[in-house]
This record gives structure tokens, C-alpha cells and sequence, in this order.
């Protein structure tokens, strides 16, 4: 299969959970890039259903090596907990996963910290899981970050943490909860996390290139979406990292020239959680029927995700700053029963259409989506089919519009939750 970039096109919980478990039968390591467990990648299999927040959804498959790369920001005591359950559910977790040396930590400040932050923005919230993310990055890029191999020089780590809890309580001095701050409990706590994940810390950089050297496929795991960025989405109502796949490169310690595809993962519909522009967003009846049927609710935080009509504008922007070499679309059981299926093919903002996903946070918030409006499949199913031939006709129109619209080929289709409901093309 060779190495091939797993990337969300829209943003985020667009399935690529799924897509990696599938894929994982055709590779050798799994590997995240970015993200945290703001993530949340469902795996369903037969009755089990599995939600992976940190470790590559790649795990669910033995004898396939999983990485957590540098460019992951990780907190180590959900790292435990998810590690501690998928072991209680019989999943093999031991030296097949491996947590880079470099990982920035979650500290229990930078969660503190998120829900400060939001509270302070009142309207203007973006909505975040609350799980430490942004500030974590923070430190990270402000070169105060603790990384994981921080916990096995212990001096050095008390020095780092002091500072920080230092430098918090100075400069948020009415924050109750940093107040209360004990750097020793923290320290504490903290040790004994390295402890425990201690087997699992590796030299990322070294393990993945030697195996890219020996001719091993590598699928990249990427977590939230295109348009969840922070440099090509819909900022400030982003993430904190690279998501696109480009973080893949960075994220692991990799070089371009050793990526053989960029797979970008499209739900058949668009859905959003938090908040941030959304130009195709449905808030009526037709909307509310997408979330009931697709069940969109966030698999971290459970919020309802907001649903809306496909959007070729974001995906043209995805296809482009990702380099997509093809496209998976998944979802498409739940448009089954439509009479009609809109598209959004532009962006009307004064006088003009937009094709191209624009950069501008107020023309974003006030352009009005253009559709096209194609035949459902109204009385035939999608739910299930594995062959492509036996979808429906209105369901293959559909993904050739996609094809030919943005002129890139879509090689694999979900029809279901399952592991098998999927067709390969
Ligand atoms: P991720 O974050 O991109 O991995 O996506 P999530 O797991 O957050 O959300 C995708 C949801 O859609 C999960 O509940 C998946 O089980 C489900 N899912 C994925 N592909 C399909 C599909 O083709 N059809 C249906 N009905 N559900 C799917
Ligand atoms: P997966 O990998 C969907 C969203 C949050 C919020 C914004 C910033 O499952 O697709 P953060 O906590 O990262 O600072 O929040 O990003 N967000 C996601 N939305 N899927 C995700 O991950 C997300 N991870 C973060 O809702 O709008
Ligand atoms: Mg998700």
C-alpha cells in the first residue's frame, strides 16, 4: 500500500477512525502526528465499538506497530486510562505502541487554563473539548513546554515545573484554581506517570524512519480536520496544530519524498462541533434529521455536532493544501431516504461567487451558500453494500459529481458503522 497520509478534508469526526482501522490490514505502523485526546476515532466491530482518543485507532489490529509522535500533545494520565481499557477489553497494548520522547505533556495547568480562557471570550468561545490542548501548545511554541522524556530527568523537570507554576500564579494571580497550585503534588503525580508509561517512551524519529528504510507501509493517523488548522482552517476557531498533511512531516520526524498517497476523509454531508463559520450549516428540520440519523454527537465531548449539506468550496481548499491524491467518502447510508441532496458549489458574498475557500473570518460569517440541487436514491440503499455496482445509480452520480468536481478520484466509500461496511474501488 505504501505510506499514506490519513487527513480529515472538512472538519473533523469525518470517520477517519474507521478509514484507519480498515487500512491498518494493509500496513505495518500506525501513527499519530498531532492532536490529543481531543481526538475521538470510533472503531466499530460486530457489537464492540471502541473509541480511541490518543493511541492510533490501528491499535485494534495485533501485531501492527503503533506510534505517538512528537507533534502529539499528550496527558499522560488519559494516556493510562486508555491504555489501562483497552488492555481490561482484551486489546494487546504493549511494546507495539510506542509514545515519541518528545511528545509534549498535557499539564493539569493547561486544563485549568482552556477552561479559563473560554470563560474569558463569553461569546466569543471557539468551543474547545476543554482538554488542556491550546495551551499545552502554547507552552510548547512559548519554549516552556514539559515532553515526556522531562519525567526521567527529575531535577530538571522540578526546575521546568516550578517555573511554570511560578510564572502562572504571577500572571493570574485571581485564578482560584492556579492558587491552589502545589508544584510538589503535581511533580508527584507526574513521576508516577513516567513510571508507568516508561515502557512505551521511545526515540519516535529513530523507529519509524528505520522502518520506512526497510520497506515497511506506514499509515499516518491524523486527527481533527483540514479546516480545524491552525494555519489552513477557519481560525482563530481551530485547534492548536498542524492537522493537515503537512503536521505529518513534523509530527513524526519524517521527510516529504517517503509519502506515497494523501488520503482525505469526506463525510457525505459536512458537520461542525464548537463554534466557527459554517457556511452550508442546515438549522432547520433537514438538519436535525442528519444528526438523528448519523447520530452526530461528538465522541469526546458528546456535544451535538452542528450538520449541514456537503461543501465543495471546503473540500476544493482541502483537496489543495493537502495534496490529496484521493478521496474516501463515508456516511453516505445516511442520505439514503432523501428525495433531494444539495451541494454547496459556492459562496455568494456581495456581488460575487467564491469557488475558493476564503481566508477572511467576516466574509466567511456573512457569504450565503450557492447549491446545486441532485436527485436522492429515495426507496434504494446505500446501508451495507460493499460493491460498488450495487449501490444505487443516483448514489454512483453523486460520487462522480465529487470526482469531477474536484477532480480527484474517490477509492473508498462507507457505507456503515462496521469494519466491513466499506467498499474499496
Ligand atoms: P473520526 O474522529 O474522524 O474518527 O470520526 P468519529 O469517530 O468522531 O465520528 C464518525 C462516526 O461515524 C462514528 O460514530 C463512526 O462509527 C461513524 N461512521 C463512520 N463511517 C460511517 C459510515 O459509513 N456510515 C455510518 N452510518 N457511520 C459511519
Ligand atoms: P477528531 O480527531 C471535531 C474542535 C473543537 C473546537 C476546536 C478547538 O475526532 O476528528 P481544541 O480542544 O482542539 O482546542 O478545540 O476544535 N475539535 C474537534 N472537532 N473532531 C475532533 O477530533 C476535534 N478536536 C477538536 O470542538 O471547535
Ligand atoms: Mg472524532
Amino acid at each position: 500500500m505504501g505510506n499514506v497520509i490519513i487527513v480529515g478534508a472538512q472538519w473533523g469526526d469525518e470517520g477517519k477512525g474507521k478509514i484507519v482501522d480498515c487500512l491498518t490490514e494493509k500496513s505495518d505502523v500506525v501513527a499519530r502526528y498531532q492532536g490529543g485526546h481531543n481526538a475521538g476515532h470510533t472503531v466499530v466491530i460486530g457489537d464492540e465499538k471502541f473509541i480511541l482518543h490518543l493511541i492510533p485507532s490501528g491499535i485494534l489490529h495485533k501485531d501492527k506497530m503503533c506510534i505517538i509522535g512528537n507533534g502529539v500533545v499528550v496527558n499522560p494520565q488519559a494516556l493510562i486510562t486508555e491504555i489501562k481499557e483497552l488492555k481490561a477489553r482484551g486489546v494487546v497494548v504493549s511494546e507495539n505502541l510506542k509514545v515519541s520522547k518528545n511528545a509534549h505533556l498535557i499539564m493539569y495547568y493547561h486544563e485549568i487554563l482552556d477552561g479559563w480562557k473560554e470563560n474569558e471570550k463569553g461569546s466569543k468561545k471557539i468551543g474547545t473539548t476543554g482538554r488542556g490542548i491550546g495551551p499545552c501548545y502554547t507552552d510548547k511554541a512559548s519554549r516552556s513546554g514539559i515532553r515526556m522524556h522531562d519525567l526521567f530527568w527529575p531535577e530538571q523537570f522540578k526546575e521546568k515545573l516550578e517555573a511554570n507554576i511560578e510564572d502562572l500564579k504571577r500572571t493570574h494571580p485571581q485564578n482560584l484554581e492556579i492558587k491552589r497550585l502545589v508544584a510538589s503534588d503535581i511533580y508527584n503525580a507526574y513521576i508516577s506517570f513516567g513510571e508507568q508509561l516508561a515502557p512505551y517512551v521511545d526515540d519516535t524519529d529513530i523507529t519509524i524512519n528505520a522502518a520506512i528504510k526497510n520497506g515497511k507501509n506506514i499509515l499516518f493517523e491524523g486527527a481533527q480536520g483540514t479546516l480545524l488548522d491552525i494555519d489552513h482552517g477557519t481560525y482563530p476557531y481551530v485547534t492548536s496544530s498542524n492537522s493537515t498533511a503537512g503536521g505529518a512531516m513534523t509530527g513524526l520526524g519524517v521527510g516529504p519524498k517517503c509519502i506515497d498517497e494523501v488520503l482525505g476523509i469526506a463525510k457525505a454531508y459536512t458537520t461542525r462541533v464548537g463554534e466557527g463559520p459554517f457556511p452550508s450549516e442546515l438549522k432547520d428540520e433537514t438538519g436535525e434529521d442528519l444528526r438523528a440519523k448519523g447520530a452526530e454527537f461528538g465522541a469526546t465531548t458528546g456535544r451535538p455536532r452542528r450538520c449541514g449539506w456537503l461543501d465543495f468550496v471546503v473540500l476544493r481548499h482541502a483537496v489543495r493544501v493537502n495534496g490529496l491524491t484521493g478521496l474516501v467518502i463515508t456516511k453516505l447510508d445516511i442520505l439514503d431516504g432523501m428525495e433531494k441532496i444539495k451541494v454547496c458549489v459556492g459562496y455568494k458574498y456581495k456581488d460575487k461567487v467564491l469557488t475558493d475557500f476564503p481566508k477572511e473570518l467576516p466574509i466567511l460569517e456573512s457569504c450565503e451558500p450557492v447549491y446545486e440541487v441532485l436527485d436522492g436514491w429515495k426507496g434504494q440503499n446505500t446501508a451495507g453494500v460493499r460493491l460498488y455496482y450495487e449501490l444505487p445509480q443516483n448514489a454512483k452520480n453523486y460520487i462522480r459529481k465529487i470526482e469531477k468536481t474536484l477532480e480527484v478520484p474517490v477509492t473508498i466509500i462507507a457505507t456503515g458503522q462496521d469494519r466491513d461496511d466499506i467498499i474499496y474501488r
